[in-house]
């Protein structure tokens, strides 16, 4: 029987009077791509840095890549690798000398067949010798993947891979983690607040909410549980919620001031009701959520991934942010 490349059980991280990771439980097979979604401040973050020993473990216990993470983190680190959503590249090296200074770090000998390998199979065996600071956004991506993969790890986190990438340059992202997955049989554990990525990419996905595991399974899995369309609508004034109630297919209620959101039985059929009951001029926006990952994540919280986590909170994401403005 193999292990798993990573097994948690009632793993917990609290700092003060926050716990920012609370009894979670995770199995990941070898050979698997697994993801974390949730929004800003869920704790995907915390769940990687405790994964990986970067951070203390309060409680519960975690193995990874066959390891105990609080016992052996040395054996851990050596066989897991990292790609953070921040910039780790030095613009002024070149790709080879980035790697060079990576086996550097990892103490590594034997390296340099491995990088030309990565290189080739990153398509950047051309530019080896140019300074990453005339990369790409998606050539810089690459490179830091390789970088990862340079001491062969048998799993690597990827923390919001493509957290600021435009669509084009996250979709050829998205086929490297296939093909890495595939080709390299390196179990791939990512975080991620876009719900495209999660269902496009992974076997199993776990949603994080305030720093609990509030859903886990397939995508397809996932999606099917919610037997239900969403309806947000937006108003300029408050509505009757005893009227939305009393319409037919309607089978819940919420709301966060002017925004309502209706659990319907299906949209097509509510929405012609919805216009009979509320007058329209008053409706300033609408929007239909058929199953998805999200209607997964509004059904359990009542809120949308990208609305619950509040305010960016942290540097890497303005650097991120920064950097997409930029362009
Ligand atoms: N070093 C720290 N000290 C205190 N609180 C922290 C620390 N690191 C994280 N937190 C808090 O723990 C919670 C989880 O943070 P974490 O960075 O894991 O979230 P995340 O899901 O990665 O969010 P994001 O999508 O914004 O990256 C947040 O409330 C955060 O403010
Ligand atoms: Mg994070």
């Amino acid at each position: 029987m193999t292990e798993d490349a990573i097994w948690a059980s009632q793993l917990t991280k609290t700092y003060g009077p926050l716990t920012a990771v609370d009894h979670v439980d995770l199995r990941v097979p070898e050979g698997g791509i697994f993801g974390l979604l949730g929004p800003n401040g869920a704790g995907k973050t915390t769940i990687i840095k405790l994964l990986t020993g970067l951070s203390e473990i309060s409680g519960g216990e975690a193995r990874v890549a066959g390891f105990d993470v609080r016992r052996d983190p040395m054996e851990v680190k050596q066989r897991i690798g990292w790609v953070a959503a921040e910039v780790i590249l030095d613009d002024d090296f070149s790709a080879w000398e980035n790697l060079w200074l990576q086996a550097r770090l990892q103490r590594l000998t034997d390296w340099q067949e491995r990088a030309d390998e990565l290189l080739a199979y990153f398509s950047l065996e051309g530019r080896k010798k140019d300074k990453v600071g005339t990369f790409s956004t998606g050539m810089r991506k690459k490179l830091e993947i390789a970088l990862a993969l340079l001491h062969k790890p048998k799993v690597i986190f990827m923390d919001e891979p493509t957290i600021g990438l435009d669509p084009g340059t996250r979709r050829m992202l998205w086929e490297l983690i296939t093909g890495v997955n595939r080709e390299y049989g390196i179990t791939i554990f990512l975080t991620s607040h876009y719900i495209e990525e999660a269902d496009a990419l992974c076997h199993q996905v776990a949603i994080l909410n305030r720093g609990r595991i509030v859903a886990l399974g397939t995508p397809n899995d996932l999606k099917s549980r919610v037997h239900a369309d969403f309806l947000e609508i937006d108003t300029r004034e408050p509505l009757d919620e005893a009227r939305l109630k009393a319409l037919a297919g309607v089978q819940q209620v919420r709301t966060q001031g002017t925004t309502w959101i209706l659990k319907v039985s299906a949209a097509e059929e509510v929405l012609p009701r919805l216009f009979a009951a509320v007058d329209p001029g008053q409706i300033r926006r609408i929007n239909v959520e058929k199953p998805s990952l999200e209607s997964v994540f509004i059904d359990l919280t009542g809120q949308r991934i990208d609305e619950a986590g509040g305010e960016v909170h942290d540097f890497r994401k303005f650097y991120a942010n920064v950097r997409r403005a930029r362009g």
